[in-house]
């Protein structure tokens, strides 16, 4: 059987995720990784058994090998890889958010186009059953014509040390944008948002959106690094989506198992990426799975959207000048 060739760029919490999520895959092998940081480097290539490393990635762009190329760097370093990578020839997996800059996400684009090489972008919650069943009951009717939707994504306090790095539209809200813009199958007309910056950071600690389509329907996007850890819920999102037959929704944190002891409790995030008796589950393994399954039949791809994803980081960037302006934006 021929293997998809897999290189990952950037081997940090998500990077190493995406490392046992490739291994998981039977037709998939790991051909080379890369790191700036050679004792991660090292280490990694150690635990996934990849000899060809590197620490700078126009190395590994030169190995003709290779098919898809990875890029799980920092959010606002992914420009550059991606570019280099389609132009020596790979498809590319770029991680959310493909971008933190309109001019980049157009040009990733552009570039993807002119070399002929698909550009996927890493929203990998299409690939969670609970949101792709919510897409096709829309699809499917089942819950009448829509009017609107609500999400809602809420992280651990600790984590925002590390992720106040990108503003939070990128970090969290751009998954839902994603989604948003899925399950309406439209673009966005008019944005107005909503930013506290609670501790001074440049990076709101809550946000909110309004967001109306083009085709009328509307949503209410809040996201948020205000989960106390001592909840010990990893992950607390919700989405409800209402519509003139029905209405769906779920909320992450009570929908799975609670385990309460002396220490305080846990809810644990089971969907996105889980490893159990040495298998590895979840929607990244799933999204890697149909990537993987694309590549090597040259067919598909139609599930994942960079126009999408594009669209997704050109209403972010609408949401970051409302909500420093006051004002509603149109795009
Ligand atoms: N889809 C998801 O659910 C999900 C979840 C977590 C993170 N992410 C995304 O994945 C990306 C990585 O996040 P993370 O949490 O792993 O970050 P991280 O800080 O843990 O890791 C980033 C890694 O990239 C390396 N790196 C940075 N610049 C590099 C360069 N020029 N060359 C080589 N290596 C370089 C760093 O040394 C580090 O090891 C981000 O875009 C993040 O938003 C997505």
């Amino acid at each position: 059987m021929r293997k998809m060739k897999a290189a990952v760029i950037g081997l940090g919490s998500w990077g190493e995720c995406h490392l046992e999520a490739f291994r998981s895959l039977p037709q998939v092998e790991i051909a080379a990784i890369c790191d700036n940081r050679e004792d991660r480097l090292h280490e990694m290539g150690e635990k996934y058994g990849v000899v060809r490393r590197y620490t700078n990635y126009e190395q590994l762009m030169e190995q003709t090998d290779i098919d898809l190329v990875n890029v799980a760097t920092f959010e606002k370093g992914h420009l550059r890889p991606t570019l280099l990578a389609l132009q020596s020839g790979k498809h590319v997996l770029v991680e959310k958010p493909i971008t933190t800059d309109v001019t980049e996400a157009h040009e990733m684009y552009r570039v993807a186009q002119q070399c002929g090489k698909q550009v996927i972008p890493g929203h990998l919650l299409r690939f969670d059953p609970r949101y792709a069943e919510l897409k096709s009951a829309i699809q499917n009717g089942r819950l009448g014509q829509i009017a609107s939707l609500f999400f809602k994504r809420s992280r651990q306090q600790s984590l925002f040390a590390t992720y106040s790095r990108t503003h939070t539209v990128y970090e969290l809200t751009v998954h839902d944008l994603d989604l948003a813009v899925w399950y309406t199958g439209s673009r966005v007309k008019s944005v107005r948002a909503f930013a506290q910056h609670l501790s001074g950071s440049a990076a709101p600690e809550s946000l909110w959106a309004n967001l109306t389509f083009e085709n009328g329907m509307f949503a209410v996007l809040h996201s948020n690094w205000l989960t106390p850890d001592k909840a010990g819920v990893e992950i607390f999102d919700s989405v409800e989506v209402s519509g003139s037959e029905g209405i769906a929704h779920f909320e992450t944190s009570n929908a799975g198992l609670q385990l309460w002891n002396q220490e305080g409790s846990l809810s644990k995030e089971f969907f996105i990426h889980h490893q159990r008796n040495g298998h590895t589950y979840g929607a990244l393994r799933d999204q890697l799975d149909y990537i993987a399954n694309c590549v090597l039949s040259g067919a598909g791809f139609e599930y994942v959207s960079f126009a999408d994803a594009v669209h997704g980081i050109e209403i972010a960037d609408a949401i970051v000048k409302s909500a420093e302006s006051g004002q509603d934006i149109f795009l």
